[in-house]
């Protein structure tokens, strides 16, 4: 996966055997140990690894739950209970796997939103992007069919309104509909194909990280100057340097999420869904996990039609628009200065749209009426102008801070050591 030269020697008979035959030490050496790293890369830049590590999570955890649960309406809220109580560690494997699914948004977000501030995104690196933009609608997909296997109510409910939405789809909507429930309601068929899909997915998404990671051994990774390297003094090795740190961000997330695992499992799940599913009893608020709330406002916040388009249509465009948007971002953004750190006022506009999207979710968590409908249509107008709008027009506008000539100068500058700068680059 390393884009450069190689610089692996095998040492032993064994090493030059399998070199020649199938030389995987030599990809593994290339691209995690001798690959060279900007020097002056910050913990945001720690989440591609954490999840990595949650991905593993999800998948070895779901794996055994695979064993001891049963896709039948009639058992399968009975069989997560048996998993609770009865299997060896089962409760562990349980919330390990559902605060895992909250953990791995968690850090997704993240790593979304520090490309969006370094301007990951830009040229060479969209296609890294547009991958990630696919890992994360996988990553949904796989989160939206994974709650509706315990069979509680809101696994029910919130199956019931999200594919429902498809019927919004002028002509195939409700064909599409149909064809997610297996019938015409959320029922076994529907927990069946929703249970096969939630074990394949993640396999597809582990192989999209390949080829996610396949591009960004071949462009390098940015760095919070968003200058591309140009000397050796620019870069580190991989290991130990980013391994080290890497390792250090992982252990200090994983203390976190044992925290939720051991003192509060409960605390990001719905209450509702301790409760089997009841076809003939509607809960009172039908909300999603934390993570889809802020597109669920989006949706919520069209009340009006737009020409032609009624607001049931208009609101389930407006919600898969809002992450649509996010593939064509490097196409959008014209600034010539990649980084955040040098542009004024992007700095500004991002954080507002970081608030935007915490306050969008907030709105998701509460009733649709009332002041909550205006201040959803607020914050789903200043969503989608931070994209339309700000980012085309601010590389127009803005006069971006003065750029060091490279990283290593940057990272001189900032420990104060600016006279060294000449002496290093020469
Ligand atoms: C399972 C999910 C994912 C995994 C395992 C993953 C893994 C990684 C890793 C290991 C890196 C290098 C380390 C780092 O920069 O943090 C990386 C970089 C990157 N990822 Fe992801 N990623 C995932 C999802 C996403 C998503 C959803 C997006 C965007 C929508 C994305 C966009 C990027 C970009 C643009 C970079 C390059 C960063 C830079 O060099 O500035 N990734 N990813």
């Amino acid at each position: 996966m390393s884009g450069g030269h190689s610089t692996y020697t095998p040492k032993t008979g064994l090493g030059r055997w399998m070199d020649a035959r199938l030389p995987l030490p030599r990809l593994i050496y290339d691209s995690f140990v001798a690959y060279p790293v900007p020097r002056n890369l910050n913990y945001a830049y720690t989440f591609g690894g954490i999840l990595t590590l949650m991905l593993a999570v999800q998948i070895l955890t779901g794996v055994v739950l695979a064993m001891h649960y049963a896709a039948n309406t009639e058992i399968a809220f009975a069989s997560v209970e048996k998993i609770m109580r009865d299997v060896n560690s089962g409760w562990l494997l349980r919330y390990m796997h559902a605060n895992g699914a909250s953990f791995f948004f968690i850090a997704v977000y993240v790593h979304i939103f520090r490309g969006l501030y370094y301007g990951s995104y830009k040229a060479p690196r969209e296609l890294l992007w547009i991958l990630g933009c696919i890992i994360y609608l996988l990553m949904m997909a796989t989160a939206f069919m994974g709650y509706v296997l315990p069979w509680g109510q809101m696994s029910f409910w919130g199956a019931t309104v999200i594919t429902g939405f498809f019927t919004a789809i002028p002509l195939v909507g409700d064909w599409i509909q149909q064809l997610l429930l297996g019938g015409f309601a959320v029922d076994n068929p529907t927990l069946n194909r929703f249970f096969s899909l939630h074990y394949l997915l993640p396999f597809m998404i582990a192989g999209v990280v390949v080829l996610h990671i396949w591009a960004l051994h071949v462009t390098g990774q940015t760095n919070p100057t968003g200058i591309e390297v140009k000397h050796k003094t620019d870069t580190v090795a991989f290991t130990p340097y980013a391994t080290v740190k890497d390792a250090f961000a992982m252990v200090v997330f994983l203390l976190v999420f044992a925290y939720f695992i051991f003192y509060i499992p409960n605390y990001l799940g719905h209450p509702d869904n301790y409760t089997e599913a009841n076809p003939l009893q509607t809960p009172p608020h039908i909300v999603p996990e934390w993570y889809f709330l802020p597109f669920y406002a989006i949706l919520r916040a069209i009340t009006f039609n737009i020409g032609p388009i009624d607001s049931k249509l208009g609101g389930v465009l407006a919600m898969f628009g809002s992450i649509a948007v996010l593939f064509v971002v490097p196409w959008l953004d014209t600034s010539k200065v990649r980084s955040a750190v040098y542009r004024p006022w992007y700095k500004v506009f991002f954080w507002l749209f970081v608030a935007d999207a915490i306050f969008l979710g907030w709105l998701g968590s509460n009733p649709a009426e009332g002041i909550y409908v205006a201040m959803a249509q607020a914050a789903t107008a200043y969503y989608f102008a931070f994209f339309l709008i700000i980012m085309p027009l601010l590389g127009f506008f803005e006069t971006p801070r003065r750029l060091p000539n490279s990283i290593t100068e940057a990272v001189l500058e900032k420990k104060g050591t600016a006279a060294e700068v000449r002496t290093v680059e020469s």
